[in-house]
């Protein structure tokens, strides 16, 4: 069994990355930059976007972050949101998600402008990755398929199957999974919550994604030997183990799931760290493409 080492594929993302930026500074004098709007005090919604935040000074990009109050209405949101679009120095922007209740998280992230979307959730950037056309690919299933790319594991008429059909992780994964790239040229079964025969499908798969978000949901008994197996889920549980009291764990039953599979991310340092890499590479293209 091989560990996919996310932190490890990241880091040289991050160098490849850092690389162009001073190429493109020492050319232009641009440097790229990220916006991030954090709206309340969501403490796991913190954690992503001071991550993605520092990941924006170790590649030498410029990065800006909003914090909104929970309690502020729609509009002033929406009022940022357009700021940031018409601010020209600005390349890219999100807005972390989920948001407070009360706010309607699709006409937020349709005001983004398309060009500055760099987590590919409007729906012009979806329709182009469904259609294969050049776009902002959102970052978590792009770092899998970069993942996936970087360790040659083939995919080419093998069995996915995703389990989970979110906007932002399984739908896009298993567009990407079943079409004509490498990686690529799957066929993909996507499971969800209403799937009656969920361990037959995960036993026929070849490569199994979960984006469930149910902490050890995956056991040993419903993986197929030498299956490769992508884990992004992360749910934080008390331990008595660490020092914090806390310890965060994945979809999947890492200690069996291991023992039977050719591959396997771990829960932290598989697919988290590469969704960061993937978010500043979409970053990169979007100041490009003004340069
Ligand atoms: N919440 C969970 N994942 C993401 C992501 O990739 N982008 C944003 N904006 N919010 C998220």
């Amino acid at each position: 069994m091989k560990i996919l080492d996310g932190k490890k594929i990241s880091n040289d993302i991050k160098d490849e990355i850092s690389k162009e930026v001073n190429e493109i500074l020492k050319s232009s004098g641009k440097q790229p930059h990220l916006a991030a709007i954090l709206v309340g005090n969501n403490g796991a919604s913190q954690t992503y976007v001071n991550a993605k935040v520092k990941a924006c000074e170790r590649v030498g990009f410029k990065s800006t972050l909003i914090r909104l109050d929970e309690n502020i209405s729609q509009n002033i949101l929406l009022n940022e949101i357009e700021k940031v679009n018409n601010n020209e120095d600005i390349d890219g922007l999100i807005v972390q998600l989920p948001l407070p209740k009360n706010f309607d998280e699709s006409l937020v992230t349709n005001s983004i402008l398309s060009s500055k979307d760099v987590d590919g959730f409007h729906p012009l950037n979806v329709g182009n990755m469904v259609l294969n056309l050049p776009t902002f690919i959102s970052a978590t299933p792009a770092g899998i398929i970069e993942l996936i790319s970087r360790y040659n594991i083939e995919t080419s008429g093998k069995n996915c199957v995703v389990v989970g059909r979110s906007n932002i992780v399984g739908s896009p994964m298993s567009i990407l999974m079943s079409r004509n790239t490498n990686p690529g040229n799957a066929t993909v079964t996507l499971a969800h919550s209403r799937t009656t025969n969920l361990k037959e499908l995960c036993l026929k798969a070849d490569i199994l994604i979960v984006a469930l978000g149910k902490a050890n949901f995956i056991t040993a008994d419903m993986v197929k030997d030498g299956a490769c197996v992508i884990d992004v889920g992360i749910s934080r549980v008390k331990s008595e183990i660490t020092k914090s009291g806390w310890k965060l764990i994945g979809d999947v039953n890492f200690s069996e799931v291991s023992q039977k599979c050719s591959f396997i991310t771990p829960v932290p340092g598989g697919v988290g760290p590469m969704t960061i890499a993937m978010l500043l590479k979409n970053t990169l293209l979007a100041s490009k493409s003004k340069i």
